[in-house]
């Protein structure tokens, strides 16, 4: 297997040299962290955590028994997004469409007509004599929409199955959250999510492990390809500007964000790694969009995340972009390799007519064509971009690409002398809505 490719030609005449050496010093922390096994850095343990992959795989296996023929994941922000963004990079947006055995499906919102559609989709399942599956996902174990839509479904299977409902129910939580308690009591299957794994970096945890392997995603690999670049990002301290891609790529945000690059866009050009932005967005969005830096001083400095699909996009905001009137640093990830090859028609006669020198080519030579078009224009204009190339779109560069972000976080943070692993402001809002909740 090789590495992500990420080709940083294009960073422009940024200063970052003296970003990377204040990093280096860092990565030996960060080592000396994990070898402790304790602290905020667990997100790279937990990779190696073969208690919790056997616990997860053989409560797949023994849920697989029952044949379930979909799987309701119940979670929100860190506890869905990774899960999601991997599913739809490895079987596609459209997987449910196309697997009848076992379909995946996400609530991860409290809006009342989605929500009538998920408990649909299930009750009609349940009514036809299928099995299904619900994994309510929540560190705290207390975030008001996963604790509503759970209640729906715990409803809607103690209507169908009231002798055996709880055999359909797997909670995945921290040890000490009541939901955890609220689990042993009612004899409910549960995993743990480490405490030292915060949500946004618990992807590769059993809260997406146990998803994941219910829809026979290959953990193993997904896991392989992390900790191959947990050693990429950790590793060369010698040479680390050369070879640690994640230290390099965020000293090259962070000196775009000097020079006043406070928009940071992931341009995906697949339509299946669109998860992997909306990811990404969130670990950004919460890990670095801090009102305190850690010594509590006031932080005023901000990279404002946003996702976009190539070509799609192109259509939408590209101008905005190639005006080149706000500042945005982009990255394009891309899949060097799809799963199917595509070829137009010969239709010789709408050569003159619609597009030329289209006929017979693949839709892969055209989005190649595309991409290419849209560098060389971003490049004339002097506009900021790197690229970002996964050799395949299958598990071990899905896992290389989420350990990669995490790490290329935990860097940024520390540039910006913010602590990435706390989100207060999420949290103000929680207990807020919990305050109008009981008053109303
Ligand atoms: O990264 C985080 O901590 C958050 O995004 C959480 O994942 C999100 O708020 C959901 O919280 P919980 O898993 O406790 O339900």
């Amino acid at each position: 297997m090789r590495t992500l490719n990420i080709d940083i030609t294009n960073i422009g005449s940024m200063p970052i040299d003296q970003h990377i050496k204040k990093l280096t010093p860092y990565i030996a922390q960060i080592k000396q962290k994990l070898q402790k096994g304790d602290g905020d850095f667990a997100f790279a343990n937990v990779i190696d955590d073969q208690q919790m992959l056997n616990a997860v795989k053989a409560l797949a296996t023994q849920k697989k028994k029952l044949h379930p023929c979909m799987i309701f994941v119940i979670g929100i922000g860190g506890s869905n997004l990774g899960t999601m963004a991997i599913q739809e990079a490895l079987f596609g947006r459209l997987y449910n469409d196309l697997n009848s055995d076992m379909q995946i499906y996400f609530a991860d919102t409290v809006d009342s007509d989605y929500m009538h559609s998920l408990l649909v989709i299930a009750d009609t399942a349940l009514k036809d004599g299928k099995q299904i599956v619900v994994n309510v996902i929540s560190k705290s174990g207390k975030t008001t929409e996963t604790i509503a839509n759970f209640e729906l479904f715990l409803q809607l299977l103690k209507k169908h199955c009231p002798q055996d409902y709880a055999d359909y129910i797997v909670v995945t939580t921290d040890k000490d959250s009541s939901l955890w308690q609220l689990a042993m009591q009612a004899h409910w299957a549960a995993l743990e999510i480490p405490c030292n794994v915060g949500g946004r970096f618990s992807v590769l945890s059993a809260v997406g492990l146990f998803p994941l392997a219910m829809i026979d995603v290959d953990i193993d690999a997904l896991l392989e390809g992390a900790k191959h670049m947990r050693d990429v990002c950790l590793g060369d301290s010698d040479n680390v500007a050369t070879h640690n891609i994640a230290v390099k790529t965020a000293a090259w945000q962070y000196a775009l964000l000097q020079d006043g690059y406070n928009i940071s866009n992931l341009f995906l050009f697949s339509n299946e790694l669109r998860g992997l932005g909306k990811w990404w967005r969130q670990l950004v969005g919460e890990s670095l969009g801090k009102a305190q830096k850690e010594d509590g001083t006031k932080n005023i400095q901000a990279i404002v995340p946003m996702m976009s699909l190539g070509s799609t996009d192109l259509h939408s905001v590209g101008q905005l972009y190639l005006a080149n009137v706000a500042k945005v640093t982009t990255q394009f990830v891309m899949a060097e390799q799809n799963h199917f090859d595509i070829k137009l028609p010969d239709y010789a006669e709408y050569f003159d007519k619609l597009v030329p020198n289209i006929q017979h080519k693949s839709l892969a030579n055209i989005m190649h064509a595309i991409v290419i078009g849209v560098q060389k224009a971003y490049a004339k204009k002097g506009l900021p971009f790197c690229t970002i190339t996964l050799p395949e779109k299958n598990a071990h560069y899905v896992g290389q690409f989420l350990q990669y972000k995490m790490f290329e976080i935990c860097y940024l943070g520390y540039l910006l002398e913010v602590n990435p692993f706390d989100q207060p402001e999420v949290e103000a809002y929680k207990s807020e809505t919990r305050k109008i909740l009981a008053y109303e």
